[in-house]
């Protein structure tokens, strides 16, 4: 059973678990599916959540629960259409055969994705926070700022926002007593169950698809939300307040982020995007301020000022430095900009941290 803290993301009325004939009667007469703009992006569901006023109901394709507002199945005339080339839900409808693609090739043979590795690395590393357990190479300052903002996390409740679960079950091999995954892309979340019963942790492992603007949770459901590199696609005056809303008093967030930075404008034009076929929108101090309106402690911390364009610009070139290599330059990068505070501050990569 998946139900229990999850709730209808736009009402947030409570639902059911039961078979999808069943929620289908029990919407009585004629139904539909409520998004206009794009055909629907799963396949049939076995199952369903049946919303607690009998008019709504919400797919469950693979065990996955579909708890995204344009997916679900309404008693005709009882919700509005909605328009998923429209925001907050168009990016996530753009992209979502990019990451599905992704990850079904990435399951296929998945002891050989880079989030196997990471995974492995974190395993091997021993207890939690360990030496090995980053593995963002650019941005591992930043990853250590938000992954201490997490500890202590035994015995803790988490949620991962965003992409393919890396982190939650990381968070489960540091001892997280439960950890979740929330994506858009169902082969996402597929992909994150199937990393997680590679290491033997899919009983306390779960996931959802439905978008950070939209939280399918019951207020103060969690201690921890991590989010890496995923923030940044969401529109984060509505995905922050979510985020603060569905953790516990005392209960912490973390993001890696890139941060829109005074050389982004003229690198992106001369080297490229760095994340190609897919909207990339840098944070800035505008999109960062619902960190402060919605935690009582929050920080934006800045890094790799110096050396962080120009070794990204050596990636688009075929150079790619390793782990280790780039931990040490951030390190002296962060040590030097530190002497010039403005200097620091423009550091293009950031950890969101706040507690609530
Ligand atoms: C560039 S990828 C980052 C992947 C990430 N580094 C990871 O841990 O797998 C961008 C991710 O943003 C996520 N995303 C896009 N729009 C979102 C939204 N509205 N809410 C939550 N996540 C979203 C998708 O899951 C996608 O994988």
């Amino acid at each position: 059973m998946v139900e229990g803290l999850l709730v209808c993301p736009v009402s947030r009325l409570p639902l059911t678990q039961t078979s999808i004939e069943d929620a289908r009667s029990a919407l009585g007469g004629e139904s539909v599916r409520v998004a206009s703009g794009s055909p629907p992006n799963v396949a049939a569901p076995e199952e369903a959540l049946l919303r607690s006023d009998n008019l709504a109901l919400y797919p469950i394709v693979h065990g996955v629960p579909i708890l995204i507002a344009p997916e679900m199945i309404a008693v005709t005339g009882s919700a509005a259409p909605v328009n998923t080339s429209r925001d907050p839900y168009r990016e996530a409808y753009e992209e979502m055969d990019f990451y599905s693609n992704w990850a079904e090739r990435e399951t296929e043979d998945i002891q050989s994705s880079t989030a196997f590795q990471n995974v492995r690395r974190a395993v091997e590393a021993g207890g939690f926070l360990k030496p090995g357990w980053l593995d963002a190479t650019y941005d591992a300052a930043a990853q250590a700022d938000a992954y201490a903002r997490m500890a202590p996390i035994e015995g803790k409740c988490v949620i991962q926002v965003g992409g393919k679960g890396t982190h939650a079950v990381k968070f489960l091999i540091g001892g997280a007593s439960e950890a979740w995954l929330v994506t858009p892309v169902l082969g996402e979340a597929l992909f994150a169950r199937a990393l997680a019963a590679s290491f033997g942790v899919e009983q306390n492992f779960k996931a959802v698809v439905a978008i950070a603007e939209e939280l399918p949770f019951l207020d103060a459901s969690f201690d921890r939300v991590y989010t890496g590199g995923c923030l940044h696609h969401t529109i984060t005056s509505r995905a922050i307040p979510e985020i603060a809303r569905i953790l516990r008093v005392g209960g912490r967030f973390g993001a890696v982020e890139p941060w829109r930075a005074p050389l982004y404008g003229i690198g992106t034009r001369v080297f490229g995007k760095r994340e190609v076929g897919v909207n990339c929108r840098p944070i800035d101090a505008r999109r960062a301020l619902p960190l402060f309106e919605a935690f009582y402690d929050a920080a934006v911390l800045h890094h790799g000022a110096v050396t962080r364009y120009p070794f990204l610009a050596l990636s688009k070139l075929g150079v790619h430095p390793g782990l280790d290599f780039m931990h040490k330059i951030t390190r002296l990068d962060d040590r030097l900009s530190s002497v010039v505070s403005p200097l620091r501050r423009s550091g293009s990569s950031v950890a969101l941290v706040a507690t609530k």
